[in-house]
């Protein structure tokens, strides 16, 4: 695996006995879970950053019981057909969908800002590259990787597009817009419903739209993953809490959860003669 960067002079590293090294002299140790560290002081703006420990912890409790098991494997499917070899999974989480796509890759990097969504990650799957750093500067080489993944995470536009090959493919997975209405239903007044095609227009100048593709999940929830998933999702900080308590001891929710998977490819960039 040659394709990580040394995020202080942006050299490539290489990995020796537990330790990942640039041509300049630095260093970055695996940790003992098997991750490296690569977002360096300069790149840091809070002492926790991303996800809390909490939202992690529920979140890896409601996707471990398979809920959302059909939007891993519609993301499988896709790169069974379109075969990339090396694939950056931003904002990795704790790894649920990097891992079940890392066996359709040769090289598979998951990266977040948040150190304990990364070590329960690397825990749990060795042949991932694990790496804790920051979508504002990508921990991989200009023109490395053959597809960018965001699910649900940050979109780092410019930076996807220096890492990406040439023809290089962009998935993304955000809310399809009637996302998890009944629950939303429960806990506004109002509710709007996303709005995925924006993250079209953003990329629209430099990636073409090339799939979409809806996915449902019907689930019947138990009060403890109606729990999980509120506090997976950014919706219970901005309900009443009357609403969210109502919501957090019904014995049971039937809910649809509707994903919008993207795949762009990036553009050809036309050079003047
Ligand atoms: C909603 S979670 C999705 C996690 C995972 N993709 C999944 O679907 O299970 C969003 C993730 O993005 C991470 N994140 C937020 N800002 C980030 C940034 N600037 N760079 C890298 N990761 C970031 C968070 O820590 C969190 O793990
Ligand atoms: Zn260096």
């Amino acid at each position: 695996m040659q394709w990580l960067m040394c995020p202080v002079c942006r050299e490539n590293l290489s990995l020796n006995e537990r330790t990942w090294r640039c041509q300049q002299g630095h260093s970055f140790d695996l940790a003992k879970q098997g991750y490296v560290n690569l977002h360096v002081v300069q790149h840091k703006h809070s002492k926790q950053p991303g996800d809390t420990p909490e939202a992690v912890d529920a979140r890896r409790a409601f996707l471990s019981a398979g809920f959302y098991a059909p939007l891993r494997t519609a993301v499988e499917t896709i790169l069974q057909q379109y075969q990339p070899k090396t694939l950056l999974d931003i904002g990795c989480g704790e790894g649920y969908y990097t891992q079940a796509m890392q066996a359709h890759v040769q090289d598979c990097i998951g990266v977040d800002i948040a150190k304990n969504a990364v070590q329960r990650a690397a825990k749990a799957n060795p042949n991932v590259t694990w790496v804790v750093g920051t979508g504002a500067v990508l921990p991989v080489l200009d023109g490395s990787m053959e597809i960018c993944t965001s699910l649900f995470s940050p979109i780092p536009q410019q930076e996807i597009l220096r890492v990406l090959k040439e023809d290089g493919l962009c998935l993304v997975v955000t809310p399809a817009p009637q996302h998890l209405y009944a629950m939303r239903e429960a806990l506004f007044d109002q509710v709007n419903p996303h709005e995925p095609e924006k993250f079209v227009n953003q990329l629209s100048d430099a990636f073409e739209l090339i799939e979409s593709q809806v996915v449902d999940a019907p689930l019947l929830l138990k009060q403890q993953d109606i729990q999980n998933l509120l506090a997976m999702t950014p919706y219970a900080y901005k309900a009443k809490p009357e609403k969210r308590q109502a919501l957090e001891t019904l014995a049971e929710l039937h809910v649809t959860a509707s994903f919008q998977i993207y795949l762009f490819k990036k553009k050809v960039e036309i050079t003047a003669a």
